[in-house]
């Protein structure tokens, strides 16, 4: 089984209704998939990689080979012990926003991911507007929501991973399982090195690498507003003995101050009870509780902002 591979370009051609259809079916039954002719050319996304491999070596690497993390799994293999370390991730991240520090050194970077960043949010918006007509929402509707109501207000951020080769990798995940918080996550992922898997029906599914692609999965607030039509989905990478995977991941996320709520539209009836869907709550209040339960289960995350 591989998770969908959708050609984007065909939404606007003859095969409309079908790649509308693949779609539905990618956040339906999925809530992962992946797509090519996607629009963000393909000379940005060779920049995308050289700058951010760049990047690990000249201003990352370092810091990571002297962590307390790296020490910590190589005690643990000394003693011989079979414990997996369950509170940690083998993982080296950053995030760039628009208003935070980037790394300086790395010749190039700047400009290519701040122009990286700039087509990804674009493609985001055409996905959201894509689910919109998919679910018989008004243009524009999850957009909306995902910016607070007012325009060009969403939190859109980049993380820059790597999962460097591990030792033991039998006592460390990459990035241990869970469902992202936000809206929709698009993510560019290594070309050859795999390791991220999504869980389908109780079975563990890589995410195939497919180069150049985006995979693009749902998260918590789509599940929301789309009433459980589109299931935020578990994921998780694994810590590799050998390779460097690369993953770029932007997360186009509500602002803080949001509030968000099944979209009417989508409520069944007026007499659905209200145990029945979900919750009406302030994005904020949703994030703290993820912040201490992002490893947990996701339904006592809904419950504990559940106000009415
Ligand atoms: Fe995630």
């Amino acid at each position: 089984m591989a998770i969908p591979v959708i050609d984007f370009s065909k939404l606007n051609g003859k095969e409309k209704a079908q790649s509308l259809a693949q779609i539905a079916n990618g956040c339906e039954e999925w809530g992962f998939f992946q797509l090519i002719n996607h629009g963000i050319p393909e000379e940005l996304l060779e920049k995308v990689k050289k700058v951010s491999t760049e990047c690990y070596k000249l201003e990352r690497e370092e810091n990571f080979n002297n962590s307390k993390l790296v020490k910590l799994i190589n005690e643990l293999a000394e003693k011989k012990s079979s414990e997996k370390l369950e509170h940690v991730d083998w993982e080296d991240v950053f995030t760039l926003l628009d208003d935070n520090e980037w790394p300086l050194k790395t010749p190039g970077f700047r400009e290519t991911m701040a122009e990286y960043r700039s087509e990804v949010k674009k493609l985001a918006e055409k996905v959201m507007e894509v689910m919109d007509e998919n679910l018989g929402l008004p243009e524009g509707y999850i957009k909306k929501v995902l910016n607070g109501g007012e325009s060009d207000n969403a939190f859109f951020g980049t993380k820059v991973s790597h999962y460097p080769p591990c030792p033991h990798p039998e006592l460390v995940n990459g990035l241990r399982a869970h469902t992202d918080a936000g809206g929709i996550v698009l993510l560019f992922q290594d070309d050859k090195i795999g390791g991220l898997q999504m869980l389908k029906d109780g079975h563990w599914i890589d995410v195939q690498p497919v180069p150049n692609a985006i995979v693009i999965n749902t998260g918590d607030q789509i599940e929301v507003l789309s009433n459980g039509r589109y299931k935020s989905c578990w994921h998780r990478v694994l810590s590799l003995s050998d390779g460097n995977r690369r993953s770029i991941a932007s997360f186009y996320n509500p602002p803080l101050k949001a509030t968000i709520y099944p979209a009417p539209k989508l409520v069944e009836n007026e007499n659905q009870q209200v145990d029945e869907t979900y919750p009406k709550f302030v994005f904020g209040d949703y994030m703290s509780v993820y912040a201490e339960q992002k490893f947990l289960p996701k339904e006592p995350r809904f419950q504990a902002v559940r106000t009415l």
